[in-house]
């Protein structure tokens, strides 16, 4: 990717007192403008202020596309929509990392890369066995994939573009494996190896769901239903932790160090935590009638309590990924034959009620992809702790897909933001027997 390929026809004034400047104004394929501000301070002695990064292109990127107004997400300019019905996981892997959906030639070799790739070093499970039992799953996830480095040295050369691919393969491909490690070791059952004849989402399913005492088979659907599930969540342009993976990365930091410092920032319950956060807290609502008290409690300022699952940075919509994920929802209890889950029943009323509420409606709340996903993943047969686990497996190929990017962009540099300093002036250092 050339440095910037955003292109600059247009000018921002800025006038501060008797002085203006001119400042470029980039704009990309489609989607907001852009005031280029690399140069602001060199020519003011001024730096802009976002601490939350509201109104901020932290880099140009080629990946993901957002459109929060309209609910509109596209993977390389292909609606989550269409990649989530039509194709499945691995491609969505391929398009993501190349840029392009696969031939039918090109999609056989990288499944069959990624596929053998699968295992991990032996001696990383005895990295598991210094855990806790009950250790958090996302705790083990983090440090294992941060050990990745002790155990990977062939692929760390960010340098080597066969090495940065390595690496990418290596880390979409064990990803489940060491998911799938993390609970199993939290449940006191033996890890399971993956089956190089069984598709991605059936590998996973069956790494976390067999014992070695009967055969075990995925059942379609629901191999299906996890696959969708890591389409949708397998990307989402510069969220947190893929600024996270982008700011590590930006210091040379490898691969795995890079995506352990995502997982680490993905854990937090505003953001992938979120699922786990949701499922607990529909459990705390405990039933319709409930539902009341509770969004006068999400409204209250005084009150910490929020609706978790609601709300998004950027939608001011509705989440596309949250539709297809209450779809998928269905399609997985009525395959299980679920016919009634309260916790399903407590989602859509507290999500019926929050619509046609002023305040959800005024500040443009609406469900997230986190919202239905727990319902799904519990249904599923996983505890609450790993819903972020999965998060965290499939947004493995978004982290390293933008990483890779951000290395391959000749205009890389070191992150490194300022601030404004509010603390005290300089001050004189005054002796122990003299303070008061
Ligand atoms: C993910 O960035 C991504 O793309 C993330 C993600 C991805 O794929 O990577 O999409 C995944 O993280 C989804 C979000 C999961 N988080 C949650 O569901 C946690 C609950 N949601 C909120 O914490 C919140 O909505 C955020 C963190 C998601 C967004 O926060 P913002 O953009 O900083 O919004 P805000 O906190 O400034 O809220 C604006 C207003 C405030 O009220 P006022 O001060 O204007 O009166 O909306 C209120 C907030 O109090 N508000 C909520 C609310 N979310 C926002 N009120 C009640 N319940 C909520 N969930």
């Amino acid at each position: 990717m050339d440095a910037i390929n955003g292109t600059s026809a247009k000018t921002a004034k800025l006038t501060i007192g008797e002085t203006s400047w001119d400042l470029p104004v980039l704009s990309g394929t489609i989607g907001p403008d852009v005031v280029d501000i690399g140069k602001l301070y060199g020519q003011t002695g001024m730096f802009t202020y976002d601490p939350g990064f509201t109104s901020t292109a932290s880099c140009e990127s080629q990946i993901t596309y957002i459109d929060g107004d309209e609910g509109i997400l596209l993977y390389r300019g292909y609606p989550i929509e269409q990649l989530a019905e039509s194709g499945d996981f691995l491609e969505t892997c391929y398009l993501l990392l190349y840029g392009e959906l696969p031939t039918a030639a090109q999609k056989a070799d990288f499944d069959y890369r990624v596929t053998r790739h699968t295992m991990v070093h032996e001696q990383m499970s005895r990295f598991f066995h210094g855990f806790r039992r009950d250790a958090h799953p996302m705790a083990v996830l983090v440090a294992s994939v941060g050990a990745m480095s002790a155990f990977y040295h062939d692929s760390t050369d960010i340098s080597d573009p066969q090495q940065r691919m390595i690496a990418s393969i290596r880390m979409i491909a064990k990803m489940p494996t060491l998911a799938a490690m993390a609970y199993k070791y939290s449940i006191g059952q033996p890890f399971v190896y993956p089956k190089n004849e069984l598709d991605y989402a059936s590998n996973f399913l069956r790494m976390c769901f067999s014992v070695p005492c009967e055969e075990y088979k995925a059942n379609p659907v629901l191999s299906r239903a996890i696959d969708k599930i890591f389409i949708l969540h397998a990307d989402h342009e510069q969220n947190a932790s893929t600024s996270t993976v982008r700011l590590a990365g930006s210091s040379g930091a490898n691969p795995f160090a890079c995506i352990a410092a995502g997982i680490a920032c993905l854990w937090g319950p505003a953001h992938g935590g979120a699922n786990e956060a949701a499922l607990k807290m529909l459990g705390e609502i405990g039933s319709v009638d409930r539902i009341p008290e509770y969004i006068k409690r999400a409204k209250d300022k005084n009150d910490p309590f929020r609706l978790m699952g609601f709300g998004h940075r950027v939608y001011k919509n509705y989440d596309p990924r949250a539709k297809i994920m209450q779809k998928t929802c269905h399609e997985v209890l009525g395959e299980l034959g679920i016919k009634d889950d309260p916790l399903l029943d407590i989602a859509v009323e507290l999500e019926r009620i929050a619509l046609q509420d002023e305040y959800f409606v005024e500040r443009k709340l609406y469900p997230n992809i986190d919202f239905y996903s727990g319902i799904t993943l519990r249904a599923l047969g996983f505890p609450t702790s790993m819903f972020t686990v999965l998060f965290a497996l499939a947004r493995t190929v978004g982290w390293i897909g933008q990483w890779k990017e951000m290395i391959e962009d000749p205009g890389q540099r070191i992150g490194r933001p300022r601030q404004l300093y509010t603390g005290a002036a300089q001050r004189d250092y005054v002796p122990i027997a003299r303070r008061k």
